[in-house]
């Protein structure tokens, strides 16, 4: 057997697509080659159900994409750094979202005591998600539904650490607009849902964390 064949496949998935789209628009590929103006930048998971451009209706160049093990926000991680910084200062990207989906397995590996190895360092963020909602997640009863709350809980999270990210501080001193955005995905049906939606302020950031740590 051809060891290639998985990878052959994607280059024929790729000239069917190719031959699609140009049927539909010829100049299709010709318009999209041009430098994008981005208007989000989309910080999801690396999940492979969760296609950014996909469950968002969107056509290449309109969307900047950064995706990680449970769509996380380290103030010091210097890849996502990177893509925040030049995403809105570079590109002028005004719309920032995280995204989060319901059965996400790195939330449910950070939810479960099991050990996987340098992941489990990734995750160490999450875990600090669960102590500070502890009480409102011990509450839920239904073992899923504390699931997807963890979830929520997490994009609200990270749309905090957004907001303590220097890029993003820089912004609103300076008066930029800015707005950070958490959403979910909804993966069986294929519905997005708003958790957090147009913060632009440093206080807004804290009232939506403060919002969240109680209940
Ligand atoms: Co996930």
């Amino acid at each position: 057997m051809d060891q290639t064949q998985p990878i052959q496949d994607l280059f024929a998935n790729n000239r069917r697509w190719v031959a699609a789209m140009t049927q539909t628009d010829p100049e299709f590929f010709r318009k999209r080659a041009r430098p994008a103006e981005p208007h989000f930048l989309f910080i999801g998971c690396s999940d492979s159900r969760v296609p950014a451009d996909q469950l968002t209706g969107t056509t290449p160049g309109e969307l900047f994409v950064h995706r990680n093990i449970a769509n996380q926000v380290f103030t010091s991680d210097l890849n996502m750094l990177s893509v925040l910084q030049y995403a809105v200062e570079i590109l002028k990207v005004e719309n920032v979202i995280v995204c989060g989906h319901y059965g996400c397995a790195g939330v449910q590996a950070a939810a479960d005591t099991a050990p996987l190895g340098l992941v489990d360092n990734w995750l160490g963020n999450i875990r600090n998600v669960m102590r500070l909602h502890r009480g409102e997640l011990e509450a839920i009863t239904d073992p899923a539904a504390r699931l997807r709350r963890l979830v929520d809980l997490n994009v609200i999270e990270q749309v905090y650490n957004l907001s303590q990210t220097p890029v993003a501080q820089r912004a609103w001193r300076r008066g930029a607009r800015l707005l950070l955005h958490g959403l979910v995905y909804e993966l069986e049906e294929g519905l997005l849902k708003a958790l957090a939606l147009g913060i632009d302020a440093p206080e807004k950031a804290e009232a939506l964390a403060h919002s969240n740590h109680h209940g």
